[in-house]
């Protein structure tokens, strides 16, 4: 979430629940021949073998001498969890991925979507109509939907299948062409300017194949390539659509919106839809004029300057003056079917309005589909959305499959202490977030359940939910059900006596909390993440318990602020922000922070990514991005051969220590990078100005990514 506009301010696990390597184990002690088979199947995730294998074993037509038993086959190796040694960091302009392994970018920002759209200009000329035929900018959350064999549906092969990637937001120093203001590039602000913009958000769908030399190419003839940007029509859904807050002047019915923004991280769905999760939606909207802000304005960050895109200088829409609710209509998360490119993307109300970062989802065994999600900002919440309705295991795309995110309920996280204060664990509760209960009622200002939903920061205030330091991706451990992980990434604004007033009326980003026993740093710059045990194993529960993973930072400070024991100075990160799961129980861990590479971040490079065993908790850094980027987004091939992460604004200067500098010895500021977008970084195209793209990882001997 870097953006360069604005200014952005000893641990075990007390779970008793066994994971599946223990169950595994378990098993395999009473049924050693079975070792084998069950390596293969878990490795490969073919469960199909298991049947094939065993049926093998039946059956008998009489006693019969036993011949010699042939001699074993070697049984093929486990799947390790670190099958590659870990990359040194890098302050390069490339990516480093370890020995073996091959980076190749694809699905640069700018690149056709389709074979009719326009070419990307190396100048930043391309109009907005271009754009809205090209892949769009800061790529984020993604996901590969494989195909079947006939190429037209959600299927399990590795060779061909749509990769659907979020645009978060665009760098405009680099976006566009400088305009004839000498001390402003981005002046004037114009209709156009603003059209490009928005046109470079949101979505992309590219159908992508692999050829036989190992090599992804983007199938630029298929219908399946889509573009849906800020100003792609949508419905909006669910309890909040159609409430007067989510009326305009050119949607009286609250229920049609143009386009999704700020699209962050990201979810898929078992019945093969995309989630694209709208985070800071605020920073695009200001106003012209004398205005007084709402308290929800206030409680979203929305201000009259904005971030300093400016759209609101040229287009009324994001004129909040002109056009109040228009904020109201953003900060939902969107369902978008990339197997109907002619179908309309739909915003989910009742998962509810924040700055959402991604959408991790799990079915719980009862059937109910679990999602959870965190928002992101300096001490704001954790969440969960629960289905009304069951899913159709037998049927994973029928039709009634396909409304499960339509009705539910949300809750918000509690994290307690637990029996001891200051151990780096304790219990929680989820708290319901529904009309009536816990003090959301009309008295309070909450008349009903779409105003819950339109301000469910505030109901998280008003009920007691923990603030947290910056909630960023949850990751649910596929091998443990229950396990769910979650990045804070930092938090600048803790050590404090203030905190989120429970009235709602408490300006976004503003508190100052103390430290507690989920979030134990004081200005917390290197952040840490979290790991919680639904009570059970159920995604369902009203209670978990929880305790801290990792905390980040560097082992060479032993005070209140030192890391836990498995940072060592070999896999220094700060600012943990990406975060998923392979099919193994592999975890990845994506950054977004300082590469200033100097006093607190001495050491820690670029941004990078790591691989970590959430059982020992080992942590080993695998890959490192070019020149002020982020790392984040991530997905993989069924066979987990090809591997897919975004890279995301590079080029971005900040602090880097490569920074390019003027002849008195200022580092450039975004003006005159504009007017030399090539002098920090060239990543991926030498000679050309830095892009956001997609990164295929794959091993040269064609293998398991990590294995
Ligand atoms: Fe878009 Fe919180 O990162
Ligand atoms: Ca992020
Ligand atoms: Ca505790």
């Amino acid at each position: 979430m870097a953006q360069s506009i604005r200014d952005d301010d000893g641990v075990s696990n007390p779970s008793n629940n066994l994971s599946l390597d223990q169950v595994v184990e378990q098993s395999l002690a009473t049924q050693p021949a079975r070792r084998r088979l069950l390596q293969v199947g878990l490795g490969a995730a073919a469960l199909p073998f298991f049947a094939g294998a065993l049926t093998g074993c039946g059956g008998s037509d009489g006693p019969a001498p036993t011949p010699p038993a042939p001699p074993a086959p070697p049984a093929p190796p486990a799947e390790r969890m670190f099958g590659f040694s870990a990359v040194p960091t890098s302050g390069t302009d490339s990516v480093v991925v370890p020995t073996g392994y091959t980076a190749v970018a694809i699905l640069p920002w700018g690149e056709p979507i389709h074979n009719l759209a326009p070419a990307w200009r190396p100048d930043a000329t391309n109009s907005a109509a271009d754009q809205e035929q090209q892949v769009g900018d800061n790529h984020d959350g993604m996901w590969f939907f494989p195909f079947n064999a006939a190429a037209n549906a959600l299927g399990e092969r590795s060779d061909e299948g749509l990769l659907v990637m979020n645009h978060e937001y665009i760098n405009p120093e680099y976006f566009y062409a400088p305009g004839s203001d000498a001390a402003n590039w981005l002046l004037p602000m114009t209709f156009e300017k603003v059209r490009k913009a928005l046109a470079a958000h949101g979505v992309s769908v590219a159908h992508i194949r692999r050829g036989s030399d190992g090599q992804w190419t983007h199938v630029k003839t298929s219908p399946y390539n889509r573009r849906i940007h800020g100003n792609t029509p949508m419905t909006i859904q669910g309890p909040a659509a159609g409430h007067p807050l989510l009326r305009t002047a050119a949607d009286p019915t609250g229920t049609e919106v143009l386009g999704t923004l700020n699209n962050c991280g990201n979810g898929y769905t078992p019945w093969g839809t995309y989630l694209t999760c709208e985070e800071n939606f605020n920073g695009y909207f200001g106003w012209n004029g004398t205005r007084t802000p709402t308290a929800l304005d206030n409680r979203y960050g929305v201000t009259q300057g904005g971030f300093g895109y400016l759209w609101h200088l040229a287009d009324p829409r994001f004129d909040v003056a002109a056009t109040p609710n228009e904020p109201h209509r953003h900060g939902w998360i969107v369902e978008i079917d990339p197997f109907s490119p002619a179908s309309k993307p739909v915003k989910r109300t009742a998962m509810g309005r924040f700055k959402h970062e991604n959408a991790e989802l799990v079915v719980a065994p009862n059937g109910k589909v679990v999602v959870y999600m965190g928002c992101d900002e300096r001490n704001e919440y954790i969440y969960k959305f629960v289905s009304a309705g069951t899913f159709d295991r037998a049927n994973p795309t029928s039709a009634a499959n396909r409304n499960l995110l339509a009705e539910g309920t949300l809750y918000v996280a509690r994290f307690d202490a637990g029996a001891v204060t200051g151990d780096n664990m304790g219990t929680g509760v989820w708290i319901p977030l529904v009309h009536g209960q816990n003090g959301l009622t009309e008295a309070n200002g909450f008349p009903s359940q779409a105003e819950v939903l339109i301000n469910t920061r505030a109901a998280a205030d008003r009920v007691g939910a923990t603030m947290m330091d910056r909630p960023e991706w949850v990751a649910a451990n596929p091998r443990k059900a229950g396990e769910v992980f979650v990045t804070l990434t930092n938090n600048n604004r803790r050590g404090g006596t203030s905190s989120n007033r429970p009235d709602g009326t408490t300006v976004a980003g503003s508190a100052r909390p103390p430290v507690d026993d989920a979030n134990p740093r004081a200005n917390n710059v290197w952040g840490h993440i979290i790991r919680w045990n639904e009570a059970g194993g159920d995604g369902t529960a009203l209670t978990f318990n929880w305790d801290i993973f990792v905390m980040a930072g560097q082992p060479t400070v032993t005070d209140a602020r030192r890391p836990s024991a498995n940072i060592t100075a070999d896999n220094l990160f700060n600012s943990p922000d990406g975060l998923a799961f392979d099919s193994f129980g592999r975890m990845w861990i994506q950054t977004d922070g300082s590469y200033t590479n100097t006093g607190d971040f001495a050491g820690n490079g670029n941004n990078q990514m790591l691989a970590a065993d959430p059982t020992t908790k080992e942590i080993r850094r695998f890959l490192v991005g070019p020149s002020g980027c982020e790392v984040t987004g991530i997905t993989f091939t069924p066979d987990r051969t090809t591997m897919f992460v975004n890279i995301q604004h590079p080029g971005e200067v900040g602090s880097h220590p490569r920074a390019p500098r003027d002849a008195a010895g200022a580092v450039l500021n975004d003006n005159a990078i504009a007017r030399n977008a090539t002098a920090f970084s060239q990543w991926p195209t030498a000679g050309a100005r830095p892009r956001s793209a997609t990164v295929v990882v794959r091993r040269t001997d064609g293998g398991v990514v990590g294995a």
